[in-house]
C-alpha cells in the first residue's frame, strides 16, 4: 500500500488535499493522470451504463437539495455511526471500530485491553493482554481474548477500558450517534430555519426527481436513472487513502420495477451487470467476491443487498453495494411532500409505487481498486543480459490516463521529430496521448510503465527510410515489440479503448 500511495503521489495521481497548510484528513486532490483516470473511470461507466442501454437514463441533481429531502428518506434522523471521544487525548473514534477484550488469568478477570480494528485485531488484542500480564506482574494461565466492539460494552465496562488515545482506562465516553451529513446554511441567515445539507449520496436525487423523469423521458418500467456526483460524509475515520473519505464521488442508478415483477432475480442480474464491468475495466475476477447482508442486519424495508467485495492490499473490502429497497424512498417522498409517486400500469390496469434495485458504488474505490490491481514490481533482463527492476502500472486501455506515448528515437533528426509529430497531432484529436523526446528510449519507456500507458510508439530510422511508413510499437505488459502502420495502430487503439 506504502508503494502505491508513493507513487500515485509522485506520478501526479493523487496529492493530499491543501497540503501546503498540512493537508485536511479525509480530502483529496487528484492531479493531471488522476484527474484523467478517474474521468474514464466516470465515462466508461456512463457509456455502458446510461449511453448503451435502452432502459437507463441519466441525469444531474443539486449537491444541497430541499432539507425536507432528508428528513423524508431518514437520513436526518437515522445516517449516523456510533462515536466515542476519549476526554483526555480528545481523540475520537468509531465505536463499532474499536475492539476490547477482558484480560482473564485463571478464570478471573484482572483487567480491560482495546485496539482499533485492523487485520491482526485478535493478534493485537491478544498481544496487549500478555504485555498488560506482564506490567502487573500477575502470576497465571492467560486466557485467550474475546474480542467485542465497543457498541457492546456494559455501562460497568467502559470506565475500565483503555482508549487508544493514552492507552490507559478511564476517559473514554459511552457511545453516542453522530450524524455523518455536513450541514451548511442557505441564504443570509444562519439560524435553524435555514440549515442544510451537502448531499451524503447521490440517490436521492433519482428519487426526488422520479416523476419529472417518468413524465418527461418516454421511459416504461422496467426503466433505470443513473447520475454521478459528489457526496459528502463526515466519516469519523477516514482511512486507507482515498476508500474511506470525506468528500468522494459516487455512480449510482435507481433500476424502478413493477411491484410484481421478480424482484430477486432482477437483483441477481444487477449483481452480475456490476462485477462484469468491474472486469471490463481491468478488475481480476479473483480479486472479487460477493457478500450477501445478513437478513436481520437489514434495514426493515430492504429484501437484499449484496456487495461486492474487492481483495485490497489492506483486507477485503466493500467496493459496490447492490441494493433490493422495495418502494420504500418513493412512499417516503410521496408521503412527505404529498405528491403521489404512482405509476399507471397500462396492462395490469393498476396505480402502484415502482419498487427499485440501486447498484451504488464510488469512483474513488474503484479507482483504488484498479491501481492496487495494476500495481507490479518486476526483474527484467535486458539485451545486454542486466537485471533491473521495472514499476509497472497494468490499467485496462480503457483506463489508462495515457493511452499512446509518442517516441522520436531521436530529437536532433527533422524529419523523424516531424514525422513523430504529426502522428502525435493525429491521435489526440481522439485519445489521451504522451509526447516524449527526452532520455534513453529505455528509460522513455519505463516512464510510460510506471503510469500505465498500454502501448509507446517510436519512430525511428526504419520509419522515414524504409518504405512502409511503419513504426515501433511497444506493448507495456510483455514488453514485446513489432512494427505497425499507422491504420493498424487506429484499429488496435478501436478495439481496445471504448
Ligand atoms: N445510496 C446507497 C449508498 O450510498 P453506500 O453503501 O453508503 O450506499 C455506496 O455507498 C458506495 O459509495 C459504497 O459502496 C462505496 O463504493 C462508496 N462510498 C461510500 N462511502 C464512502 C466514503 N466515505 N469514501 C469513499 N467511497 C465511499
Amino acid at each position: 500500500m506504502d508503494s502505491i500511495v508513493a507513487l500515485a503521489k509522485r506520478r501526479g495521481f493523487i496529492f493530499q488535499s491543501s497540503e501546503i497548510y498540512g493537508g485536511f484528513n479525509g480530502f483529496f486532490d487528484y492531479g493531471p493522470l488522476g484527474s484523467e483516470l478517474k474521468k474514464n473511470i466516470r465515462d466508461c461507466w456512463w457509456n455502458d451504463m446510461v449511453r448503451r442501454r435502452e432502459d437507463v437514463v441519466g441525469i444531474e441533481s443539486s449537491i444541497i437539495m430541499h432539507p425536507k429531502v432528508w428528513e423524508a428518506s431518514g437520513h436526518v434522523a437515522g445516517f449516523s455511526d456510533p462515536l466515542v471521544d476519549c476526554k483526555v487525548s480528545k481523540q475520537r473514534f468509531r465505536a463499532d471500530q474499536l475492539f476490547f477484550s477482558p484480560v482473564t488469568v485463571d478464570g478471573a478477570i484482572v483487567g480491560y485491553v482495546s485496539a482499533l480494528e485492523s487485520e491482526d485485531t485478535t493478534a493485537k488484542l491478544q498481544a496487549a493482554a500478555e504485555t498488560f500480564k506482564r506490567r502487573k506482574a500477575i502470576v497465571g494461565t492467560l486466557a485467550p481474548v474475546t474480542p467485542k466492539d465497543f457498541t457492546e460494552a456494559t455501562s460497568d465496562q467502559i470506565p475500565l477500558i483503555p482508549s487508544p488515545g493514552t492507552g490507559e482506562p478511564g476517559s473514554l465516553t459511552e457511545a453516542r450517534a453522530f450524524n455523518m451529513m455536513f450541514q451548511t446554511n442557505v441564504g443570509a441567515m444562519t439560524d435553524g430555519s435555514s440549515v442544510a445539507y451537502l448531499r451524503p449520496e447521490t440517490a436521492q436525487g433519482m428519487f426526488v426527481d422520479f416523476k419529472n423523469v417518468w413524465d418527461t423521458g418516454r421511459v416504461k418500467l422496467p426503466f433505470g436513472i443513473a447520475q454521478i456526483g459528489k457526496s459528502f460524509r463526515n466519516e469519523i475515520t477516514p482511512r486507507n487513502f482515498i476508500f474511506r473519505s470525506r468528500e468522494f464521488e459516487q455512480m449510482e442508478m435507481e433500476y424502478f420495477i413493477h411491484e410484481d415483477a421478480d424482484w430477486s432475480q432482477c437483483h441477481q442480474e444487477w449483481i452480475e451487470w456490476c462485477r462484469q464491468w468491474l472486469i471490463s475495466v481491468g478488475l481480476p475476477a479473483s480479486k472479487l467476491s460477493l457478500y450477501a447482508h445478513k437478513k436481520e442486519k437489514l434495514a426493515f424495508y430492504s429484501k437484499g443487498t449484496t456487495d461486492i467485495m474487492f481483495e485490497y492490499p489492506f483486507g477485503v473490502q466493500e467496493l459496490w453495494g447492490i441494493a433490493a429497497r422495495g418502494n420504500y424512498d418513493l412512499g417516503q417522498h410521496a408521503l412527505a411532500s404529498g405528491k403521489p409517486q404512482e405509476v399507471f400500469d397500462e396492462t395490469s390496469k393498476k396505480k402502484f409505487v415502482p419498487h427499485v434495485i440501486e447498484p451504488a458504488v464510488g469512483v474513488d474505490r474503484i479507482l483504488l481498486a484498479v491501481l492496487c490491481a495494476g500495481y507490479a514490481e518486476e526483474d527484467v533482463t535486458d539485451d545486454k543480459g542486466n537485471v533491473e527492476k521495472r514499476t509497472v502500472l497494468r490499467l485496462s486501455p480503457r483506463i489508462a490516463p495515457v493511452k499512446v506515448a509518442v517516441l522520436p528515437l531521436v530529437k536532433n533528426k527533422e524529419a523523424l521529430v516531424g514525422r513523430a509529430r504529426a502522428l502525435y497531432k493525429k491521435l489526440q484529436r481522439r485519445y489521451a496521448v504522451f509526447f516524449d523526446d527526452s532520455g534513453n528510449i529505455g528509460k522513455r519507456y519505463r516512464r510510460q510503465d510506471e503510469i500505465g500507458t498500454p502501448w509507446c510508439v517510436t519512430i525511428d530510422f526504419e520509419t522515414i527510410e524504409q518504405p512502409g511508413d511503419t513504426f515501433t510499437l511497444r506493448e507495456r505488459d510483455s514488453m514485446a515489440q513489432r512494427r505497425i502502420t499507422e491504420v493498424e495502430l487506429f484499429a488496435l487503439l478501436e478495439e481496445h479503448v471504448y
